[in-house]
């Protein structure tokens, strides 16, 4: 049963609030050490694609959850593991009764573990959906710290901009000198594990990232990150040996520099503008059409 609280704001608001959950890009990702819990401390260069999940909501008269898009068949609907309803969930029992029915439908267009943290971003969009819908108000510290219950990814998802994140990805800190990248991502479609990759780590005390404080030139943020690393590609290139056959082939149609996002298995490709990535996006998929590869500019950080 609805509260009359309920009812009002279902007859008040009955138009839907969407949100982009953005592709999040590890352009960058060294691991640095380990927690006594066993979380890895890492020091990465983030940023988001304009390409992503996409989400709806709604008022209803009861709780609902609906899926389409291309990656929606490979996603489990309850909440014990779904992240989407394990936000919305936290969030009502931050936010108290304020916290009507709600319809959410997503739009899945990012595939499933796959290193570009479509969970946590579809998590992230609906902390901000559903604090929209529901006329929230919760400190912002609050609202992060929801966010990092449901995944060490979640609260830079919230943020959506180019970042550098340390810890266990909770310490942000914005970039606003890094440039849109012209980039295609490239999946094998193999779901890869990501507790299954760290523990597979033959290092984990790495050098943190060195990157100099402002770089305005793209160039120079291209020699910057390619002379990072992700530590945890050759873990992953072990479990699948896809994702070096896929970077190959970004580098052979034209990627100015090429790695994993994450814990893969999906590469980038930078290129050296979208009329090179979108060519270079068709090509691919022309050559494995069973793939998943996607042409997308970045985020910059002035936007
Ligand atoms: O936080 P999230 O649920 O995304 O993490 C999934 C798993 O990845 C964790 O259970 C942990 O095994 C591993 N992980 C880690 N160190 C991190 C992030 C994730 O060891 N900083």
């Amino acid at each position: 049963m609805m509260s009359s609280e309920n009812r009002s704001h279902f007859s008040a608001s009955c138009s839907s609030i969407t949100e982009e959950a953005r592709a999040k890009i590890n352009l960058a990702l060294h691991v640095t050490g380990q927690r006594p819990d066993g979380y890895h401390l890492l020091d990465m260069l983030v940023t988001f694609a304009d390409h992503g999940d996409r989400l709806e909501f709604m008022p209803s008269p009861t709780d609902e959850f609906t899926l389409s898009g291309r990656f929606g068949g490979t996603l489990a609907g309850d909440s014990g593991t779904n992240l989407v309803l394990k936000a919305r969930d936290l969030l009502r029992t931050a936010i108290g009764p304020l916290a009507f029915p709600v319809r959410i439908h997503l739009e899945k267009n990012l595939p499933v573990a796959s290193g570009i943290g479509g969970g946590s971003a579809d998590a992230a969009a609906t902390l901000r959906g559903l604090m929209r819908l529901w006329g929230a108000t919760l400190p912002e510290e609050a609202l992060a710290a929801v966010a990092l219950r449901l995944g060490a990814d979640v609260p830079m998802c919230l943020e959506s901009r180019p970042l550098i994140a340390r810890g266990i990805g909770e310490e942000l800190e914005p970039v606003p000198e890094l440039p849109a990248f012209a980039m295609v991502l490239a999946n094998p479609l193999r779901g890869v594990s990501t507790p299954e990759v760290f523990r597979r780590l033959a290092e984990k005390n790495n050098p943190a990232l060195r990157l100099a404080p402002s770089r305005p030139q793209t160039a120079d943020w291209l020699a910057a990150i390619a002379a990072a690393r992700n530590d945890l590609e050759p873990p992953a290139r072990e479990l699948v040996p896809e994702i070096t056959a896929i970077a190959a082939m970004l580098q052979a149609n034209g990627a100015l520099l090429t790695r994993m996002s994450g814990s893969g298995a999906t590469c980038f490709g930078i290129f050296a503008s979208m009329t090179a990535a979108e060519d270079a996006a068709a090509a691919l998929h022309d050559a494995r059409p069973d793939w998943y590869f996607q042409a997308t500019e970045t985020v910059s950080g002035g936007a």
